[in-house]
């Protein structure tokens, strides 16, 4: 029996392709860049199985291209980069990456959120300009974290760990989230509130939602009107939970201390004036880019499209319900 035909729509981790390859034909885009959308649709027809980024739009086309395809893995946790609905209709099976990425992701919104509250990249671009003068009791000062006051959007697995990780710092935890977090109230004391509370009330508001219709432009000049002046955001979900042009606007007039995104609405492009102000630090999506979680998200990908190809339920399956049509 031949084997199923797979396609990988970027290089990832080794692990990943050794999985496949011990079972498949694996072919694997030759570029280190995004595929575009047309050379998407030629390289998924007669595939059995593919393997995506989220930097693929997986919609209609895609799944008319690839008729008889028998399972979609998304390379990320994150899955608003395929149309799931259209796929549970046409009896697709879908799956994502939890939990491996969970502390990472959590550990990168600490590294902003001390980046940007203590100007670290604005002091470190001083230094090596060479124009340090020497100690100063004015020079950059900052926003303090210990006892402050962090209120969390989206208080999933990312959120809660980034929450529990603030345990050292004896800060006081708002979240908010339709679902009551055990964990964070009963190790923390944290309060669940409305948004407009967190937002009022919080030091640094860090977003850990999914992006949805529900979500987009969930940050906008409204939120950052109710944000104190002095609080900072940090975003490691998804770009267009925030109007990043209004961003830029709450920023330059001074509505919030600062901004630390590691995520864009329009990536790679980000939002004019953006990189020119210096209350923002900015990193490439790069949240889940440690060793065990790209690893992992390799692992785990490859493990659920081994699964759909076999007909069986994927480990991280998004639509369960096609096993059932
Ligand atoms: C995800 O998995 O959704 C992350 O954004 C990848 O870094």
């Amino acid at each position: 029996m031949s084997k199923p035909s797979v396609y990988v729509t970027r290089l990832i981790p080794q692990v990943g392709i050794d999985l496949l390859q011990a079972e498949c034909q694996v072919e694997i885009n030759p570029h280190d860049r995004p595929l575009t959308h047309q050379e998407l649709l030629e390289n998924v027809q007669g595939r059995d199985g593919i393997l995506c980024l989220l930097t693929d739009k997986i919609d209609a086309e895609v799944f008319d291209a690839a008729q008889g395809v028998k399972g979609i893995a998304n390379y990320a946790v994150g899955y608003d980069n395929i149309d799931v609905p259209e796929a549970t209709k046409r009896g697709i099976p879908v799956s994502n990456t939890p939990g491996v990425l969970t502390d990472a992701t959590a550990e990168m919104a600490w590294a902003l959120l001390f980046a940007v509250c203590r100007r670290v990249v604005e002091s470190d671009a001083v230094m090596r300009s060479g124009q340090w003068p020497g100690w100063g009791p004015l020079q950059f000062i900052g926003g303090d974290v210990t006892g402050a006051t962090l209120g969390i959007v989206g208080a999933g697995r990312i959120g809660t760990a980034m929450g529990l990780k603030s345990k050292g710092f004896q800060m006081k935890v708002l979240y908010s989230d339709a679902i009551r977090n055990e964990v964070l109230e009963q190790q923390l004391q944290a309060e669940k509130v409305d948004f407009d509370t967190l937002l009022e009330h919080s030091d640094y508001v860090s977003i850990h939602v999914p992006l949805m219709p529900e979500t987009r432009h969930l940050f906008g000049k409204n939120a950052f009107q109710r944000m104190k002046k002095t609080a900072y955001l940090i975003n490691t979900s998804r770009g267009p939970v925030v109007n990043e042009a209004e961003l830029v606007d709450a920023l330059q007039a001074g509505e919030i201390a600062g901004a630390a995104l590691d995520v864009y609405e329009k990536e790679p492009v980000m939002a004019e004036g953006l990189k020119d102000l210096k209350n923002v630090v900015i990193t490439p999506h790069t949240a889940s880019a440690t060793i065990s979680s790209r690893g992992g998200m390799a692992r785990l990908a490859a493990t659920n499209l081994l699964a759909m190809l076999k007909g069986a339920k994927a480990p991280n399956c998004l639509n369960p319900e096609v096993y059932k049509q």
